[in-house]
């Protein structure tokens, strides 16, 4: 049975009847990370795995919802007070009270849902579970009349206040938007944005995930947007998005030796959105490849969200002469994002595989990137 089957198969056993079917992605990122919190670009996508949900309003104050990949069921009502304790629900109730918050209506309904999006992986199953709920809501009670960005803040917002991490717009944007076939330049300062179309010829994108997610204590992606602020704050700038190294070098004296590292990368990596843009206008792979390379190594030694097992895979992939590779996402775990010359692929993933269960016990699992459209109603 496929996801949809099982999805409304279930539906119909708990709740004896048919709802209506929506989806949302998770995303990938080309390029462009910790980016979106200081104001920069973000290069991300859509990718053809989803969270799916079978919804129907049940004309009462209440919210049935089944998570069948928990195996669990939660009912909670709509105000504030309600919230429930685990977490899968907490985003979907995050997202009812954040609909409400901006004005919206949102009435009890009845909910089944699953998805396919590798949880931890740093493919933002969040985000496409919020963007799900967001879009079907909107659909469902609104006539959608609530615009698309304000179905990414809504999600952003659920991040924010109900789930304790200070995420930027990048995963819910990606989710929302994304589009077949196209990746999309986010500037995320103005909101601008435009779909590049990606059809890298000759070449393939995959995503070797570690299966490792490191414990995080002490929220260290709220730290780390925290010190950027800081940043920016001694810059008399609202974000990072106007420093220059000049400027960052000229009051290096007045901040931490961290505090320096973390804009030094924020400042790199913007140029790298831009130049990697430019060299896919030109179909300019190698360039764009290279630009990975150096982002990992910020990520690494200057933002510090990398890991072993994340550098081990980005080595690897330098050695076997994979054009580009590099940590994706947030960090601290999650995989890596790999761009293969065609006749490198069958053999960078095999020596991936074997090299990194050698050393680590545990295969790494390989996802090839489909690019697909974001929200919507099946
Ligand atoms: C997480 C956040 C995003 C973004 C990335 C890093 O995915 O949710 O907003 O900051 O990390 O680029």
């Amino acid at each position: 049975m496929n996801l949809q089957e099982t999805i409304t198969k279930r539906f119909k056993e708990v709740f004896g009847t048919d709802g209506t079917l929506y989806a949302s992605a998770g995303r990938i990122n080309l390029i462009g990370e910790h980016t979106d919190y200081n104001g920069g670009f973000v290069f991300p996508g859509a990718i053809d795995k989803v969270i799916m949900a079978e919804i129907k309003p049940n004309g009462t104050d209440k919210c049935h919802v089944v998570s069948i990949d928990q195996n669990q069921e939660v009912e909670f009502g709509l105000n504030e007070a309600d919230a429930p304790k685990e977490m899968w629900a907490r985003y979907i109730f995050g997202v009812c009270r954040e609909t409400i918050k901006r004005g919206g209506k949102v009435e009890g309904f009845d909910a089944v849902f699953a998805g396919n999006v590798p949880l931890g992986a740093g493919l933002s199953s969040s985000a496409a579970l919020e963007s799900c709920f967001a879009f079907a809501l909107n659909d469902l009670f609104n006539d959608n009349s609530i615009d698309k960005f304000e179905l990414a803040r809504i999600g952003q917002s659920t991040e924010h206040n109900y789930c304790g991490v200070n995420c930027g717009i990048m995963d819910q944007f990606a989710s929302v938007f994304g589009k077949k076939d196209h990746l999309m330049r986010l500037d995320c300062r103005s909101m601008e944005y435009e779909y590049f179309p990606f059809d890298p010829k000759g070449y393939k994108l995959v995503l070797v995930d570690s299966v490792v997610k490191h414990e995080l204590v002490d929220s260290p992606y709220n730290k780390r947007r925290e010190s950027c602020e800081r940043v920016a704050k001694r810059l008399g700038m609202e974000t990072l998005r106007d420093a220059t190294m000049e400027d960052l070098n000229a009051i290096k004296g007045d901040i931490t030796a961290e505090d320096y590292l973390r804009a030094k990368f924020v400042i790199g990596e913007k140029d790298r959105v831009l130049a990697v843009c430019d060299a896919l206008e030109k179909g300019d792979y190698e360039t764009v490849g290279k630009k990975m390379y150096e982002t990992h190594e910020g990520l690494s030694k200057d933002y510090e969200v990398s890991c072993e097992e994340l550098d081990f895979l980005n080595d690897l992939a330098r050695r076997e002469g994979v054009t580009g590779s590099r940590i994706m996402g947030g960090g601290f775990g999650g995989c890596t994002i790999n761009l293969v010359a065609d006749d490198r692929y069958d053999h960078f993933i095999k020596t991936a595989v074997k090299e990194f269960n050698d050393r680590y016990g545990h295969e790494p699992r390989i996802y090839d990137v489909v690019i697909s459209d974001g929200a919507r109603r099946v």
